[in-house]
C-alpha cells in the first residue's frame, strides 16, 4: 500500500562528493514545492542514531549550489552496522515523525539503507548516487565524479609542464577505491603515457615496453596514471620496480593527488545531474517508489534496486579502454 508521505529526511553518508549540496538543495526545494516538511540528518547514519535531525527551509539551502563537501556533513558510521544502532536510528526517525528518507552516498550508504529497510519496512528510502568513484551499477555517472575527474586532469596538466621541463617520468595516483573510472578518464583526458587499472591485469614489462616505444620517438618524459585499486601494488612500489628496469628519464617521481579530488566547487555537469536526481527523488517517493537508487542512464532517469546498485559490477566501455591504450603510445 502506498504510504502517505508528509515528512521526508535527507542525509549524506560515506565519502563526501562535490555536487552533494546541489542535490540537497533540489530535494529541499522540491519537497517544499510539494507541501512537504523536509528535514536534514546531520552526519549521515551517525546523526540518525544521535537524533541530530533538523527541519530545513528554502533559505537553508541558499548559496550552496557551488560549494563542495556537504552542508549536512557526513560520516562512515560503524554503529549503524549493528542492530542496536539501527534500532536507535529508527526510534529517532519515528520520534520526529519522519515518513521517508533520501540517502545520498555510495556503496556503504546503500548497503546500510537496504539492511535498514529489511528491518523497518515502514520507512521507504530512495538513494542518490553520491561518490567520486563512479562505481555504482545502474547509473552512467555518480554525483561528484565529473568534478573529481576535472581536478585530476588539471593536476596532470600541471605535472606535464614540470615533467617535460626536466625529462622525468611521473606516476600519478588517483582515487576510485576498487574502481578505475577516474583513472581511465584521467588518462584519456590528460594524454597519459600509460594507465594501471583495477579492472585489468597489467604488468611492469608491458609498461616498460610502452615507455621505450615513446622514448624511441624522442619522447623524453611521460605520465602514467595509477588507480589506487590497481593490482600491481602501491604507486611507490610500481615506481620503484620501473626505476630498476629503465634509465630513459632523468628521474622518476610520484604524485598522489589524494583528497584534493574530493573537494572543490562542483562542475556544471555535477550540479545539473545532482539537481535532476534530487528533484526526481522527491516525486518518486510520492509515487510510492522505494528501495532504489535514482540514477542516470542514457540521458534518462533510471531506477535500480539497492541490491543491484551495490552488488552488480559496473563494467567499462571496452572501446574506451582500447582507445586509452592506443592513444597512450
Ligand atoms: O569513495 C570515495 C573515496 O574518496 C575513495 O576514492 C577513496 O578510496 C576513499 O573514499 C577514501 O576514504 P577516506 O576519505 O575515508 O580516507
Amino acid at each position: 500500500m502506498k504510504k502517505d508521505i508528509k515528512r521526508i529526511a535527507v542525509f549524506t553518508s560515506g565519502g563526501d562528493a562535490p555536487g552533494m549540496n546541489a542535490a540537497i538543495r533540489a530535494i529541499v526545494r522540491n519537497a517544499i514545492n510539494n507541501d512537504l516538511h523536509i528535514y536534514g540528518v546531520h552526519r549521515g547514519y551517525e546523526g540518525m542514531i544521535n537524533g541530530d535531525i533538523r527541519r530545513l527551509e528554502t533559505s537553508d539551502v541558499s548559496n550552496i549550489i557551488h560549494r563542495g563537501g556537504t552542508v549536512l556533513k557526513t560520516a562512515r558510521s560503524m554503529r549503524f552496522m549493528t542492530p542496536e544502532g539501527r534500532k536507535q536510528a529508527y526510534e529517532n526517525l519515528v520520534d520526529n515523525d519522519i515518513d521517508a528518507l533520501i540517502a545520498i552516498g555510495g556503496n556503504g550508504t546503500f548497503t546500510g539503507a537496504k539492511t535498514f529497510m529489511a528491518e523497518y519496512p515502514d520507512i521507504p528510502i530512495l538513494g542518490l548516487p553520491g561518490t567520486i568513484d563512479n562505481d555504482l551499477f545502474g547509473t552512467d555517472f555518480t554525483i561528484g565524479f565529473d568534478t573529481a575527474l576535472n581536478t585530476a586532469v588539471q593536476a596532470v596538466d600541471k605535472i606535464r609542464d614540470t615533467a617535460d621541463s626536466h625529462n622525468r617520468l611521473f606516476f600519478v595516483e588517483v582515487m576510485g577505491r576498487h574502481s578505475g573510472y577516474i583513472a581511465l578518464h584521467t588518462a584519456i583526458a590528460g594524454g597519459a603515457g600509460g594507465v594501471m587499472l583495477p579492472e585489468e591485469e597489467s604488468n611492469i614489462d608491458d609498461l616498460i615496453k610502452l615507455l621505450k616505444r615513446g622514448a624511441k620517438r624522442s619522447k623524453l618524459f611521460s605520465i602514467v596514471i595509477v588507480a589506487e585499486g590497481n593490482h600491481m601494488g602501491t604507486v611507490y612500489d610500481i615506481a620503484h620496480q620501473v626505476s630498476e628496469k629503465i634509465e630513459l628519464y632523468d628521474d622518476i617521481k610520484v604524485t598522489v593527488i589524494g583528497h584534493l579530488q574530493r573537494g572543490g566547487s562542483p562542475t556544471a555537469f555535477d550540479r545539473v545531474t545532482a539537481s535532476i536526481l534530487g528533484f526526481t527523488a522527491v516525486e518518486a517517493l510520492l509515487e510510492g517508489k522505494s528501495g532504489m537508487m535514482v540514477g542516470i542512464r542514457n540521458n534518462n532517469v533510471a531506477y535500480t534496486p539497492f541490491a543491484d546498485a551495490i552488488s552488480k559490477p559496473k563494467t567499462f566501455n571496452k572501446d574506451l579502454l582500447r582507445l586509452a591504450h592506443i592513444l597512450a603510445q
